[in-house]
């Protein structure tokens, strides 16, 4: 809706860029805009002037009847629905169902990559990963309901100098039989043991590079047991993506880039970007502010760099997208605007915009980084299992999935780049802002609807006067254009606070306003507007990644 506006108005006053907002307070109408101000300082008329010659050619442009009143406040035009076009939108919700709000785009859709989650081999997923993988994923749905062809790419770190250290005290200190029991449990002790025990003996670190050394070459044991090692972790992560419900379309990981990693580095010298450097080879970007990077170290290996840059070429070459978005943790800000300026000089990307969708800290109870009751780091699993056991005190029998779903919610509802401290009071208050509380809606409106099976669903807007039936009316509108704002901007938090306001004007309704009891004509208004209620707030938590639960 936001956007027919927007293009009445721009077909109106013949410009390209024009603002449309919502206004929080319902005196203002259903959309505004301050056009006219803009209009009148360019054109150097006064404001309400403009705004008079504007309402008056968008009355003209638009379909009879669309507008119940364009009134002009100022430099302001305030648009107020008909209850036609209102009731018409609420039919389509019906009609629609999971697919209100979609665009329809002519044409090939564009696409879009995603880099989300890339936990590392041989270590727990942390809290971090977790943040990646569920951000990442609300993008993913959000852009993929938009239209956008979206390619989720889980970037594994299975490749570094680190398996060394691994290999050596695996190959030295290594039990099969406790490796079986935990495995990565079992690796991230060996990975400490060697480093304690190289403090001691520093000639350790030498055989951990002969060891690296000897992976990359190819050597047979090493890869070997490398390979095993990604094995058993992707089992773990793969577990915990289940209990997710996270889904990707490619999980190739550092390793799978490798072999172009020389190449790179050739590349880069030809091309006069790299220079050499006592052996090692280095972009230098010439700028204070940013580092330059090494991308080849003396003694031949790569980093975290090269094969990110690798990625960057594979990606544009096989999927051509308008955008890689990568969704990493604040701390890796440098890292990637390192690499996006190397693409940039490299010519690797000019098609494509990168860009790195950054989020804050997850931090425990005490505003430290989260632990278990003992007070260790604590794993996503037990994460995962204390979110079932506290939401087993409010939803016995489908505790699992409200736990995940609280777990999610309290991370999405927040701006994605503050910090956030987990408080398990907040995330399942039946009462507030939180899955639970938008779940239990839910659920509501699901018995109100199964109880009047039989009822038709028609909607007649004279008939819903009250204030509660007029506030969902108006919210439910807004969803289309909130999940647009959610796709460019990025924010899933966007669509998190409208289904907790959708949530709060739904449970004002059904209080105030019974069905079955009430009369003839109003029972089935009522009731279509509980219809549409639950299929947007369905639809709107899917996008989330949540799933609705019919009885709660
Ligand atoms: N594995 C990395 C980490 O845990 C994150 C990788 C993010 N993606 C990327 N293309 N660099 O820190």
């Amino acid at each position: 809706m936001l956007e027919k506006i927007a293009n009445l108005l721009s077909e109106a006053a013949k410009e390209e860029e024009v603002k449309v907002t919502i206004p929080e307070n319902p005196a203002f109408g259903h959309y505004s805009t301050n056009l006219p101000f803009e209009f009148a300082k360019m054109r150097e008329t006064p404001p309400v002037e403009a705004a008079k010659d504007i309402r008056d050619r968008v009355a003209h442009l638009a379909p009879k009847g669309f507008f119940e009143r364009v009134d002009i406040a100022g430099g302001f035009l305030n648009f107020t629905l008909s209850d036609k076009a209102l009731e018409d939108e609420i039919n389509l919700i019906l009609k629609q169902k999971q697919d209100y709000g979609r665009p329809r785009m002519p044409g090939r859709p564009e696409t879009i990559v995603v880099d989300y989650s890339a936990p590392n081999i041989a270590k727990p997923m942390n809290v971090g990963h977790l943040r990646s993988t569920i951000i990442g994923q609300a993008i993913v749905n959000i852009l993929r309901f938009r239209g956008y062809r979206v390619i989720g790419d889980n970037h594994i770190g299975d490749w570094g100098t680190q398996f060394g250290s691994l290999l050596y005290a695996f190959k030295n200190w290594g039990n099969r039989r406790d490796f079986r029991k935990d495995p990565i449990g079992y690796l991230v002790n060996l990975y400490v043991r060697f480093h304690k025990e190289a403090e001691a003996n520093p000639d350790l670190m030498a055989e951990a590079r002969a060891e690296t050394n000897k992976l990359q070459k190819g050597d047979r044991e090493n890869r070997r047991l490398w390979r095993e090692f990604v094995k058993v972790s992707l089992r773990e992560f793969n577990k915990t993506y289940r209990r997710l419900g996270v889904r990707f379309n490619a999980t190739l990981g550092e390793s799978f880039y490798e072999k172009m990693l020389s190449r790179i580095v050739a590349d880069a010298l030809k091309k006069g970007v790299a220079e050499k450097e006592d052996g090692a080879v280095k972009i230098a970007f010439h700028d204070e502010k940013m580092p330059d990077i090494v991308i080849e170290k003396s003694d031949g290996s790569h980093l975290y760099s090269t094969t990110d840059l690798a990625t960057i070429i594979y990606r544009v070459k096989r999927w051509r997208p308008v955008k890689i978005l990568y969704v990493v943790a604040n701390e890796q800000a440098l890292h990637f605007s390192q690499i996006f300026k190397a693409a940039e000089l490299l010519k690797i990307a000019s098609e494509t915009e990168l860009r790195h969708v950054k989020f804050g800290m997850l931090l425990g109870e005490s505003g430290q980084k989260m632990s278990t009751r003992r007070g260790e780091f604590i794993k996503l699993e037990e994460l995962l299992d204390r979110a079932k056991e506290e939401a087993e005190k409010i939803e016995k029998r489908s505790a699992e999935k409200v736990g995940v779903a609280a777990v999610k919610y309290f991370d999405l509802s927040h701006d994605r780049q503050s910090d956030i401290i987990f408080d398990w009071g907040r995330a399942l208050n039946l009462k507030g802002n939180s899955a639970p509380y938008i779940l239990y809606t839910y659920s509501r409106l699901r018995s109100i609807l199964r109880k009047a099976e039989r009822m038709k669903k028609k909607l007649d807007l004279s008939l819903l006067k009250s204030e509660a039936e007029k506030k969902v009316v108006r919210q439910l509108i807004y969803f289309p254009d909130i999940v647009a704002e959610a796709a460019s901007n990025l924010m899933p938090n966007y669509l998190a606070d409208y289904l907790f306001k959708l949530a709060n004007d739904l449970n004002a309704f059904y209080e105030t306003s019974p069905v079955i009891s009430a009369k003839k004509g109003l029972a089935e208004s009522r009731l279509a507007l509980a219809a549409a209620g639950s299929a947007v707030l369905k639809q709107g938590l899917r996008l989330l990644g949540i799933e609705t639960l019919e009885k709660m």
